[in-house]
Parts: structure tokens; C-alpha cells; sequence
């Protein structure tokens, strides 16, 4: 999935906090959205003792579901998908959501590879409202990576559920990631539209507390952010370190900066 805020620009930052540790228990990732981090963990082999991945977005969580569980279904409605694309054709797809599983899930992942900037925006019925992107050839139905994704997401739990919910579980040892979306650097840049109703300063401030329970009780645990004053406020007293991030600052994926953010770990 293409998704607002995918970590695979910090991936060697963070790998390289996680093999700090030396192994860990079960893997915990409450704001799951597109996945970077554990896809790659796991394709490194460093998820040895199960993973709970997990997303307050329903249609996202009920797509990996069924591309773990019969991906084969999913890769052939996709490709139906990709014959007939065009204008008319995403916003008939777009309009109605059909009940199947697999259908839900072939859906999701056709107007997440054509939609404008690959954006996951909802209206205030909970209806996907992000119009057509403009690319002359997307990428609708890459199988390799359908079936590896597969592979990796088979023996783990995944949750539609608020990260609180999520955070219950971890026990000493286990490892929690952290991704929320990020704390704004001006109130005009900001974006936290993921679902309806927003993250907002009140969920950060829940989350840092989360985060100091987590620690409490022997779990190790890694948050990324932005760089704002409020985020080094708030997790004061663990390790806070900047890193740069390269970012697409315009549709154009040749339009990219440098910007700093953090990443803080208790370990
Ligand atoms: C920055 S994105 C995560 C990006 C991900 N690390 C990646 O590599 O693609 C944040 C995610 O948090 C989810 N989210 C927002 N509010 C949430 C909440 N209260 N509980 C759990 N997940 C939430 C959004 O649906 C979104 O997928």
C-alpha cells in the first residue's frame, strides 16, 4: 500500500535501533498503516516469536486479512481491476463497497495504487472520497509482492482496533513500534485526516503516557515524530535522538526534501 507517513525512508534508522536489542519477543505495531517496518523485519527474519499488527482503519486491517488468507482471489479481482481502469471505471469501483472479503480487499488496494498521491481519506459518513490520481501507467496488480506479503502476514493477529486497545498485551521483552500520525509543524501543514474524527494533541498526550506504561512494565519500545517542541516535551527522560528523512513534498516523486524527525526509544 501506498500510505501518508510510510516509514521506508527511516528503515535503516530503525533497524538499526531494533538490532540494539539483540532479539525480542513478540512484535507489536498499533498504527499499522502501510507496513514498512515489519515487512521489512520480516523479510530480514527478525520476527521470531509472532507479530500483532494492527490499525483503527477497518477497510485497511480487512485488506491484509484477506490477502493473508487467499491472495490468490485477491491477485485475479485486481487484475480485472487493471483491464478495465480508466475514469469512469474508479469512480463505478469507488461508489460501492461490495461485501466479500476478497472483493473489499481488491478494491481497497486498485484505489490505493490509482487515487491522487495514493492518499486514505474518508467524508463524514466514513466513505472514501480521494479522486483519481493522474499516473500514465500505475501499478495495479504486482503479484510478487501480493504473495510475499501473503507469506509474511500469515501467522500473524491482525486488529481493527484504537492502539489502547492494542496496548494492553505487550509483556516484558516484547517490542511495540510506534507510527502515529504526526504531531503538526504548523497548524496549516497539518494532516491527520487518516480516519474519521483525526488524531489530535489530547490522543499524543495519551500515547506518551502509553508509552511510559509500556516502559514500566519491561517492554521495549520505539515512537517515531516530528521534530516539534511538544514531542520532546512529552517523552523527556528517554533516548531522543533526530534523524533525517528524505520526503515527497509534492505529487511529483522527484520532488523531495530533507527533514528531521525523531525517533525515541527506552532502550
Ligand atoms: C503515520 S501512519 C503509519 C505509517 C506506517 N508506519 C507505514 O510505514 O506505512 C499512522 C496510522 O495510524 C492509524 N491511526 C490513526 N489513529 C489511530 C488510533 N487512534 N489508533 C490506531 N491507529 C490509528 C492511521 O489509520 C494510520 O494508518
Amino acid at each position: 500500500m501506498k500510505w501518508a507517513g510510510g516509514k521506508r525512508q527511516l528503515l535503516p534508522e530503525l533497524v538499526s535501533r531494533i538490532d540494539r536489542l539483540g532479539g525480542f519477543g513478540t512484535y507489536f505495531e498499533p498504527f499499522f498503516g502501510g507496513g514498512a517496518l515489519f515487512f521489512e523485519l520480516w523479510g530480514l527474519g527478525r520476527i521470531k516469536s509472532g507479530a500483532v499488527l494492527s490499525d483503527i482503519n477497518r477497510r485497511l486491517i480487512d485488506t491484509y486479512r484477506a490477502v493473508a488468507g487467499d491472495v490468490e482471489a485477491v491477485i485475479s479481482l485486481l487484475r480485472g481491476h487493471k483491464d478495465k481502469h480508466g475514469k469512469d471505471y474508479y469512480y463505478a469501483v469507488r461508489a460501492v463497497e461490495p461485501r466479500r472479503l476478497d472483493r473489499k480487499a481488491a478494491r481497497v488496494i486498485y484505489l490505493n495504487r490509482t487515487c491522487f498521491n495514493g492518499l486514505y481519506r474518508e467524508n463524514s459518513k466514513g466513505r472514501f472520497n480521494v479522486p483519481m490520481g493522474r499516473y500514465r501507467n500505475p501499478t495495479i496488480c504486482d503479484q510478487d509482492v501480493l504473495r510475499a506479503a501473503s507469506k509474511a502476514l500469515a501467522d500473524v493477529e491482525l486488529l481493527a482496533v484504537p492502539f489502547d486497545e492494542a496496548l494492553a498485551r505487550p509483556k516484558a521483552g516484547d517490542l511495540v513500534y510506534l507510527d502515529p500520525p504526526y504531531v503538526p509543524l504548523s497548524a496549516s501543514s497539518s494532516f491527520t485526516a487518516y480516519s474519521k474524527g483525526g488524531f489530535t494533541m489530547d490522543d499524543q498526550v495519551r500515547l506518551a503516557e502509553t508509552f511510559r506504561d509500556l516502559d514500566g512494565r519491561g517492554v521495549h519500545v520505539m515512537l517515531s515524530n516530528s521534530r516539534t517542541d511538544a514531542v520532546m516535551e512529552m517523552y523527556q527522560g528517554f533516548n531522543i535522538d533526530m534523524v533525517k528523512a528524505s520526503r515527497a513534498v509534492s505529487c511529483k516523486a522527484d520532488h523531495r526534501k530533507d527533514v528531521t524527525e525523531l525517533i525515541v526509544t527506552n532502550f
